[in-house]
């Protein structure tokens, strides 16, 4: 019997993916940060049976749809063996569910790493950067932006002229001191399940009317954000943060099938975030994902204020906030 267990970062993408090509691969690069308090932590038994069998609990209870999913997933991985086998898998998230934080990219994540420590059955001083390559490799199949988050800090996922970046899997990225305590203070502004999914909407992207401005600006704004994380221009990275989470959303608001996730109070949070940002000249930023859920990015010198004014100016507007940081990426336990 083969037994492990890991735990995987949410992450939050300052540069969005959002369309495809071929397998799972990105039609832009795309960079992210990856978070230290919403992760996954997911075990796997690998044990002899009749037949490729998979069987999955999530929250210590049997869940139908994911044991579906991941069979699926399972069997899509190459070069795994697979055949006259179980694969238990117990897994669970640090952050509630209803959050509107997205638990594919740490699940996935979570559970590549330990596919891969399967397929190599390595000793801990063999988790070498080919160990996580091809568990960003893997986790890319189970869904795109997991790839990211099979490392903590920033990464990017895509090509982008340099060698050692691919469309394959993320590569961890070397930023300036003063953002490796970056926050991320998530305001959840409404928990319920998002109308259209983001298969669906990376699919819009196919027949879409600015799909090629989009993938244009998304390198554009890619090569620009790798400049400012390395030199520590908050207020640049901050401008390309709210330009991203508004052209994503652009992207859904004049897809083929048009549809808005924001909600009234997404944009009423946005107003105050920017006012404050402009009466206490302190770098306060905004992205979102595909969802309404703000994520307010800042430096963590500016902590106590910030947490004062999302207290008292933005929670009335949310169901809750979580305050996340910039993490270190996933542990084996
Ligand atoms: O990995 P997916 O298929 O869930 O798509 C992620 C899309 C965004 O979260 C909106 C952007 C990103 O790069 O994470």
């Amino acid at each position: 019997m083969f037994t492990t267990t890991w735990t995987a970062p949410s992450n939050i993408a300052f540069i969005k993916y959002w369309g495809k090509k071929g397998p799972q691969l990105p039609a832009n690069p795309s960079l992210s940060m990856s978070l230290q308090e919403c992760v996954t932590k997911t075990q796997l038994e690998v044990t002899e049976h009749d037949e490729f069998t998979v069987e999955v609990l999530f929250n210590e209870k049997p869940s139908e749809v994911l044991t579906k999913k991941l069979f699926d997933y399972i069997k899509s991985i190459p070069d795994l063996d697979i055949s006259k086998k179980k694969f238990k898998i117990t897994t669970s998230n640090t952050f509630p569910h209803g959050t509107g934080i997205a638990s594919s990219a740490s699940g996935m994540a979570a559970l590549a790493l330990c596919l891969a420590e399967y397929h190599k059955s390595l000793s801990a001083s063999e988790f070498d950067i080919e160990f996580f390559k091809e568990a960003s490799s893997w986790a890319r199949l189970g869904s795109g932006s997991a790839c990211r988050s099979v490392f903590g800090g920033f990464n990017t996922w895509g090509e982008c002229g340099e060698s050692d970046r691919s469309d394959l899997f993320a590569t961890p990225l070397s930023v300036h001191p003063s953002f490796k305590k970056l926050k991320d203070s998530i305001l959840v502004i409404d928990d319920q399940e998002k109308k259209v999914s983001s298969t669906a909407g990376h699919g819009e992207m196919k027949n879409h009317l600015f799909s090629a401005a989009r993938f244009e600006s998304a390198k554009k704004h890619f090569s620009r954000m790798v400049s400012a994380l390395k030199s520590g221009d908050m207020e640049e990275v901050g401008t390309l943060l709210e330009k991203e989470a508004l052209e994503l959303h652009g992207m859904m608001m004049t897809s083929p099938h048009p549809y808005i996730l924001l909600k009234p109070n997404t944009l009423a949070a946005i107003e105050l975030v920017q006012d404050f940002r402009i009466q206490t000249k302190i770098p306060l930023f905004f992205t979102l994902d595909a969802g309404p859920n703000l994520h307010l990015i800042y430096l963590d010198t500016h902590t106590s204020k910030v947490e004062t004014f999302i207290q008292h100016e933005l929670l009335p507007l949310a169901k809750k906030v979580i305050h996340d940081v910039c993490g270190e990426g996933p542990r084996k336990c």
